[in-house]
């Protein structure tokens, strides 16, 4: 268990500049997860904290030691790779004990490390085998043993599950948040995939072109983000945006006018604002509904999807060529070209200034 600790910390491949001086506090014991566009930097930036790139400027520490200058091996990491990076000619247990030899074990002293965590993991009955002779998941526990039985201080984790299907990442995702909990170790861990962004984070880093747009806890994020950026990002599907102008501001919201004449309030603190100012009105897919009349966006239907669970309708935004789409309950009806009335709470929007930084919400945690 460490802390980890940015400052200022930049990274330049050439006179191309990746990282722009990157800040942040990671606590002993704590889940962070970097998401971010494709490009933006989490792996440079995982790969900076792992010493497999150097820094090109600031500092970074690890347990309160600056490791800027020490190699991989000195810092008391582990990685897992989405690749997995297995040893091809070595059989599950000596990939799994690897580390330890390197630092010196003898194979008395690692034969218990890594049967226990063989054990934890539910490999036993694949120690003997070639990684050639395992499935994906298989694999990758194989990889994510191999870190844990080196004891490291931080695990450094770049999107492990990506090649799993879907019910596999799911029991993979359970088995890291009760890694976490039993090991009690730092980990960060980047992804593309929204859900286990939210379930496995204490917080989450929001990453755009090398800079951070946003920390906090993945409720703070998802209801309170700082800008537009942030709102669009995570969520899926994502928030639906429509410009507007602000047309009057009030003590319980600031009333909008959107392309069309049409009228709707948002419970945001309008302070600041003037009336005519233009701002982005957002509002969630699941928070929509088909209403007759009220706090509504006017739409035309374009395409029903059905989940089983749930319909996504999209629809054509007023004034715009953007698409809205709104979860509704499964087995909607609704015909391709209908006019439909979109309602939401007020205290369900959001309101962002032409800049896109975020209004504050009144009551962002409102049912
Ligand atoms: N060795 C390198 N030399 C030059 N540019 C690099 C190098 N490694 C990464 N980059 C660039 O740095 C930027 C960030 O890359 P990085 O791999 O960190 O992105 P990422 O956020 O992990 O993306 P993805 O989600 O696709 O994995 C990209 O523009 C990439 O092309
Ligand atoms: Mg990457």
């Amino acid at each position: 268990m460490a802390a980890v600790n940015l400052r200022n910390v930049q990274k330049r491949f050439g006179d191309v500049t990746t990282l722009h001086g990157i800040d942040l506090d990671i606590a002993e014991g704590e889940f962070v997860v970097f998401v971010g566009p494709s490009g933006c930097g989490k792996s440079t930036l995982l790969r900076t904290i792992a010493g497999l790139e150097d820094i090109t400027d600031g500092e970074l520490k690890i347990d309160g030691i600056r490791v800027n200058e020490l190699p991989p091996v000195k810092r008391g990491i582990s990685m897992v790779f989405q690749s997995y990076a297995l040893y091809p000619h070595m059989s599950v247990f000596d990939n799994m004990a690897f580390g330890l030899k390197l630092a010196g074990m003898n194979k008395v002293e690692y034969t218990p490390h890594v049967m226990r965590v063989a054990k934890v993991l539910q490999i036993e009955h694949l120690l003997e085998r070639k990684p050639a002779a395992l499935s994906g998941g298989q694999r990758q526990r194989v990889a994510i043993g191999r870190a844990i039985v080196q004891k490291p201080k931080v695990f450094l984790f770049d999107e492990p599950l990506s090649n799993l299907d879907a019910a596999l990442r799911v029991q993979m995702r359970i088995e890291i948040a009760r890694l976490h909990r039993e090991l009690g170790a730092t980990m960060i861990y980047v992804t593309h995939d929204q859900v286990e962004a939210m379930t496995l984070a204490d917080r989450i880093v929001v990453l755009r072109a090398g800079r951070i747009e946003q920390v906090g806890s993945p409720i703070e994020l998802y209801h309170e983000p700082a800008n537009l950026f942030v709102a669009g990002f995570l969520g899926s599907p994502s928030m639906n945006c429509v410009q507007g102008k602000v047309a009057a501001i009030e003590s319980i919201g600031v009333e909008i006018e959107l392309p069309g004449k049409q009228k709707v309030r948002v419970a945001v603190d309008g302070k600041g604002a003037k009336v005519g100012d233009q701002v982005t009105l957002g509002v969630r897919p699941e928070h929509l509904h088909l209403v007759q009349e009220g706090n509504a966006i006017a739409a035309t239907a374009l395409a029903l999807e059905h989940l089983g669970d749930a319909s996504v309708l999209y629809l054509q935004a007023p004034g715009s060529d953007e698409t809205l789409s709104a979860r509704l309950p499964a087995l909607t009806r609704i015909a391709d070209g209908q006019k439909c009335l979109l309602g939401f709470k007020p205290e369900h929007g959001y309101l962002f200034r032409a800049d896109g930084s975020a209004f504050r919400r009144l009551n962002p945690l409102a049912e």
